[in-house]
């Protein structure tokens, strides 16, 4: 037999070396990961990224911790497989928590390998994702370990509107482990096999005596319903990794880089006489908003953050022209459209990371103003719908507005009027521009006259219709060059379209400061 040469030896011992870390936590361990339901870190990868495009880094990296037997304990890849390759032939870094190498658990270089891409992905300009399945910090290697997340959170918040960073939780996530998804611009969940939360049932159980179950408290449905934590609530392991995917198609490289464009194979100019029928007769009646968004997207097709978390605030990626654009929308399909806390949050968030991505910004507002009661005024409505105000304002990418219907009082402000910075406002023939409803307003302004008239239904059904002629149209608004445009509804996307293209060049620039100081 011939000897194989040094070099061939070295070669073969490497190769076996490689082959036994590739096995994660081995066959049992991947067995009991797959009866879950769940995938390994490996077979997300491989979904995730474009065939043999996945380069992995610092796969011989070792905890050197040797307290509570970890000295003799091996953990493949120290639990957390880490590098980069192409989604869609665009270069992506990725750090995937292996649970079946000691529960994907966080020790000091296991978070040093995240720190490691996170770092690559900033200085590459590109995408930074997280698929977490993880026990959280490792108890044997103790305070390294939760150094290893402040080094994350920090890597995090450095980065944040600079790179997009998504995660994706596919496992467990508790304690402090759940403050980088949080840091990160979206969060993806999967149905019944994932969840996140500060402390657990057995926890809240001792402290307050509440019985929760973990998916009751910490699910990825309580998240994506309740909390708002979760942007996207997902299937299994396949759906998260597809709709991860399909949102990077929508999301620049980085701050600095191009929108990603696609071919367009839906006209510009392309009207929608179906929009000229959605308005119903009756002003107190909802339509669902997200028909329109569809009807002006390319192809409709439309991508909606949050889809189940504050219904009365939509907000989507969609594409015009083949290219990216963020729309802000009330939805009077769900409890009339008002904007309460939760949709003044969902929309800054969402304005906020599209400003900081150069994604322009398209409103359609059907308000009638903000939700009364002792509710939302407890819990804070004037900060968080100043939120809504500091987020448009500050936003310098094209703005676009349409007014659909109602578009009263403040909300008619928050909603991205002219003077928050509105590049462009257009309003439908149905649309009412005026400080409340005329009912409304005619018990406040008339009701002496009211009480005090020989018939006073009639007396205010005359000064209702007065107030109506006056303002709950465009036209008023339009006379005074506060909106530029009344527009057909189905000339909608047209308009849009134009407006995109006349704004592409679109330079604004802000007051030299350190930074903001949003009404958090
Ligand atoms: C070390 C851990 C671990 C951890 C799991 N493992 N979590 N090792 N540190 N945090 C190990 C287990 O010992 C086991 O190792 C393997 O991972 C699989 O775990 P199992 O318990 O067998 O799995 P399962 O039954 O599916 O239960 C999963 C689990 C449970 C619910 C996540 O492991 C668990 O409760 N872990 C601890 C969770 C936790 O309290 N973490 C600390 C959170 S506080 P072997 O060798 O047997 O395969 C935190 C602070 C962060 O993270 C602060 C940041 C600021």
């Amino acid at each position: 037999m011939e000897k194989k040469s040094l070099t061939q030896q070295k070669i073969e011992a490497f190769e076996a070396r490689r082959s036994a870390l590739l096995a994660m936590g081995g066959e049992a361990l991947v067995k009991k990961q797959h009866d879950l339901g769940k995938l390994t870190a490996r077979e997300r990868l491989d979904r995730f990224f474009d065939k043999g495009t996945f380069q992995e880094s610092q796969l011989f990296v070792k905890h050197r911790s040797t307290l509570f037997g970890l000295d003799k304990k091996e953990i493949n890849a120290d639990g957390v497989v880490t590098g980069f390759g192409q989604v869609n032939g665009r270069t992506v870094f990725v750090a995937a928590q292996d649970f079946t190498s000691s529960g994907g658990s966080l020790g000091e270089m296991h978070a040093k390998k995240i720190w490691k891409v996170m770092d690559m992905a900033v200085d590459a300009r590109k995408p930074f994702v997280a698929l977490n399945d993880s026990g959280g910090a490792r108890i044997q290697e103790g305070v390294p370990a939760l150094d290893g997340y402040g080094g994350i959170f920090y890597r995090n918040t450095i980065a944040s509107g600079y790179i997009p960073q998504i995660t994706a939780i596919m496992g467990p996530t508790a304690g402090g482990a759940v403050y980088s998804p949080a840091l990160t611009d979206w969060v993806f969940m999967v149905k019944k096999s994932s969840y996140m939360y500060i402390t657990g049932p057995d926890v809240i159980k001792a402290v307050i005596g509440e019985e929760v179950t973990h998916d009751d408290l910490g699910g990825a449905v309580a998240h994506a319903t309740k909390s708002g934590v979760c942007h996207f609530a997902t299937e299994n392991d396949e759906d998260c990794i597809d709709k991860l995917k399909f949102l990077l198609s929508f999301l620049p490289d980085s701050c600095h880089s191009p929108l990603p464009t696609v071919p367009c194979t839906d006209a510009p100019d392309r009207l929608c006489p179906e929009l000229d029928g959605i308005i119903p007769d009756r002003g107190t009646r909802g339509y669902n908003m997200r028909k329109v968004v569809e009807a002006v997207a390319d192809n409709g097709i439309v991508f909606e953050p949050h889809e189940l978390w504050a219904k009365n605030m939509l907000v989507a990626f969609i594409r015009i022209m083949g290219k990216p654009v963020g729309v802000i929308a009330n939805n009077p399909g769900f409890g009339a459209g008002v904007l309460d806390v939760n949709a003044s949050d969902k929309a800054s968030r969402f304005i906020r990371f599209c400003d900081a991505f150069n994604i322009p910004l398209l409103t359609f507002a059907d308000v009638p103003g903000y939700m009364p009661g002792t509710n939302q005024e407890w819990s804070g409505i004037i900060s968080h719908g100043a939120k809504l105000l500091h987020a448009y304002s500050e936003a310098t990418v094209p703005k676009f507005t349409v007014v659909t219907r109602k578009d009263y009082g403040g909300a008619y402000i928050g909603m991205c009027s002219k003077l928050l910075g509105a590049d462009y406002v257009m309003a439908w023939p149905s649309a009412e521009i005026a400080v409340m409803g005329a009912e409304g307003a005619c018990n406040i302004v008339y009701r002496r006259e009211i009480s005090s008239a020989e018939d006073p239904a009639a007396k205010r059904k005359e000064l209702v219709q007065a107030y109506e002629t006056q303002f709950n149209n465009p036209y008023f608004a339009a006379s005074m060059g506060i909106i530029e445009e009344v527009i057909a509804p189905r000339e909608t996307r047209q308009r849009v379209a134009m407006l995109l293209n006349a704004y592409q060049g679109k330079v604004q620039t802000r007051l030299e400061k350190k930074h903001n100081n949003i009404p958090l």
